[in-house]
């Protein structure tokens, strides 16, 4: 079976304009977007750069525009999309070459919020630091994050303000705030509580719809909002 695709193409060491290429290859009924660029890189033009490695949706590195929707193109089956396939890079994030972006700015985001375990307390000698099956359920929807940035890319308040943490790490902060095992939102008030933190989203819910692995930023954002009201009164 063919399929077409138009991918998406900027090279800055060429000067050449950002373009579309359209590239119609034989495919296999299983295949996902992926697959399709691999084949077109490995068979049909070499110089096509895009992020991929674990193929199984778990790495986050291949997330794309895909006919306008950001995906994980390795769990995106060519099956689900009629026609020609439209292939861009994450929208909002600085392109480096055709559909690789910088996502320097993404992790440093991440950095500012702490994402790991702030605890002063010596853990037990005997077993590791327990919860409850009821706490650990709070954190549920948070550690699944794969840090793709298909949510934070497709965010119109980070459109408006690319300062703005962004709906991935303020998951990400969710994670630990929300962990009954942390003790570090006094570290972390000080970034989620100012003008690039919790406050500059807009509840528009793009990120829901854009991520692939079915989370739900908005909502980790509202639970830190309470928890920072919370924190205050
Ligand atoms: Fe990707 Fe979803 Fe994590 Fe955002 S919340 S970085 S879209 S996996
Ligand atoms: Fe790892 Fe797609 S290649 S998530």
């Amino acid at each position: 079976m063919e399929r077409t695709l138009r991918v998406f193409r900027f090279n800055p060491e060429t000067g050449q304009e950002p373009h579309y290429d359209t590239f119609t290859i034989e495919v296999e009924d299983s295949w996902t977007v992926l697959d399709a660029l691999n084949e077109i890189k490995w068979h049909h033009d070499g110089s096509l750069s895009y992020r991929r490695s674990c193929r199984h949706g778990i790495c986050g590195s291949c997330a794309m525009m895909v006919n306008g929707k950001n995906e994980a193109t390795c769990e995106k089956p060519l099956s689900a999309l009629k026609g020609t396939i439209t292939v861009e890079p994450l929208k909002s994030f600085p392109v480096i070459k055709d559909l690789m972006v910088d996502q320097e700015d993404f992790f440093e985001k991440l950095r500012l919020v702490k994402p790991w375990l702030i605890n002063h307390k010596a853990p037990p000698t005997d077993k590791e630091r327990l919860q409850s099956p009821e706490d650990r359920k709070i954190i549920d929807g948070t550690w699944e994050c794969i840090l793709c940035g298909a949510c934070t890319s497709s965010c119109p308040a980070f459109w408006d303000n690319q300062g703005f943490l962004g709906p991935a790490a303020l998951l990400k902060a969710f994670r630990y705030v929300g962990d009954t095992r942390d003790e570090g939102l006094d570290e972390r008030v000080g970034i989620l509580d100012s003008k690039i933190g919790v406050w500059r989203c807009h509840t528009i819910f793009n990120c829901v719809e854009a991520c692939p692995k079915s989370l739900n930023p908005t909502a980790a954002i509202v639970k830190l909002r309470r928890r920072l009201i919370q924190e205050k009164l």
